[in-house]
């Protein structure tokens, strides 16, 4: 009986030894081949200067979060071009900031570039073409142009609108005398009008809060939703509502020519040149990152082995719209100003959202004069999206 056992128990416990071996042994060579990669990785980063890091944090330590944006853009006119940024022991990246070499990196199409996504994003139900690769990707994408063209997002502006409209109404009965806050308000408002273009949805969102919820639970059905599981809605939604707060941010320099938006609504020029200002001073998304598959080679010959990239598009100077008339902008590198990035990837999304921040800031300039609050300025928050951590306030004044 007892060697029958054996013989049971003996092969078993040789597989076992044999597959903790191998285990082992591969656990092994994935450490080899990763200490190798950093090897090649850290030795091409020698080639671009940046601050100096601590041997256990990286430069996590410096980066405090509110402060992230500015120590960034110091280090920026410190190290030109690009310099590496470490997140901790072993994890570099190297930050961009030159038209030449965001134009090296997002120029490039296929295989060779991955879109580096925080594990945060794939909690979301469905993968939306902000989070696919590959050939998933081009063919969600080439099914999603047509519905993003100029004639379609035309036939939106007054659905637009009418939540615009809902968003004022509700300020209209605000008590105006102190500061209101507005960022929870324009981002229901573009909630609600994302699920009536999208979805043909009305959620009601901006005047009941179980509608909201409703809308939440993804219940509605409409035309983007029947081209994707999960629609471009809402990976555009948080940074949309992020961005349409933007125009109103330089609000804090008292210098935003309000008048200046009461003009032609099919031109609506100087609008555009104010919007696309803001969005330079506080893009909606910081910096967008990539992970790249294949070697790059940059415009002053040097280069980086496959590795992470982060390119910041965060810049912030002086307010001045001017910079975006037709005759400034003929001169600017075509990578030099990046709020949807640029390439292949660039964001679907965009002339919508640039229509919608036209419609909102026309209609709420026709209705309200718009004031600083001094005593609460916007706390800028980089995170996917940047956002001022403690709301915008604003004083509302009624224009009769
Ligand atoms: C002002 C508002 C917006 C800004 C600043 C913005 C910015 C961006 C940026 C920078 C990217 C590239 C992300 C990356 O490469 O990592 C992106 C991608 C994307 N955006 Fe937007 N976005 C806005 C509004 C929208 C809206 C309203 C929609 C949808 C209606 C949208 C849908 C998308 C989608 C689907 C992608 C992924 C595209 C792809 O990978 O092919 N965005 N956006």
């Amino acid at each position: 009986m007892a060697s029958l056992l054996d013989n049971i128990v003996r092969p078993s416990a040789v597989v076992l030894q044999l597959s903790v071996v191998l285990g082992i042994i591969f656990v092994l060579l994935k450490v080899v081949q990763f200490y190798q990669e950093r090897k090649k990785l850290i030795k091409a980063l020698e080639a671009f200067p940046g601050p100096p890091k601590h041997w256990l944090y990286g430069h996590n330590h410096l980066v405090r979060r509110e402060l992230s944006s500015i120590r960034i853009v110091s280090w920026g006119e410190e190290y030109p071009y690009a310099f590496p940024r470490w997140f901790g022991p072993v994890l570099p990246s190297l930050i961009i900031h030159h038209p030449e070499y965001a134009k090296s990196i997002l120029g490039r199409t296929g295989k060779s570039l991955h879109l580096l996504v925080t594990p945060l994003l794939f909690v979301s139900p469905g993968q939306g073409l902000l989070i696919l690769n590959g050939t998933k990707w081009f063919q969600h994408r080439k099914l999603l142009t047509p519905a993003f063209h100029y004639d379609v997002l035309k036939s939106y502006v007054d659905l637009m609108s009418d939540s615009v409209k809902v968003m004022l109404d509700k300020w209209e009965k605000k008590n105006t005398e102190k500061s209101v806050e507005l960022f929870q308000d324009v981002s229901l408002m573009t909630l609600d009008s994302i699920m009536k273009c999208a979805f043909s949805y009305n959620t009601n969102c901006q005047t009941q809060r179980s509608a909201l919820e409703l809308s939440n639970s993804g219940k509605a059905k409409g035309t983007w939703q029947d081209t994707e599981e999960e629609t471009p809605g809402f990976s555009g939604h948080s940074s949309f509502g992020s961005a349409t707060q933007s125009p109103l941010l330089p609000l804090k320099h008292s210098l935003t020519p309000q008048f200046a938006f009461r003009e032609d609504l099919g031109k609506m020029t100087y609008t555009t040149m104010c919007i696309k200002e803001s969005l330079r001073l506080f893009p909606p998304v910081p910096a967008v990152s990539r992970c790249l598959s294949k070697s790059v080679t940059f415009s002053d010959g040097r280069s980086l082995p496959a590795g992470l990239l982060s390119l910041p598009l965060l810049l912030p100077q002086v307010y001045d719209p001017l910079r975006f008339s037709p005759e400034n902008s003929a001169q600017r590198h075509s990578h030099a100003f990046l709020p949807f990035s640029a390439g292949s990837r660039n964001c679907i999304g965009q002339q919508f959202a640039m229509n919608e921040m036209k419609v909102a800031l026309a209609l709420t300039l026709l209705r309200f004069k718009l004031c600083p609050d001094p005593s609460k300025p916007p706390r800028l928050l980089p995170q996917l999206i940047l956002r001022s951590s403690n709301g915008i306030h604003l004083h509302l004044r009624k224009i009769h």
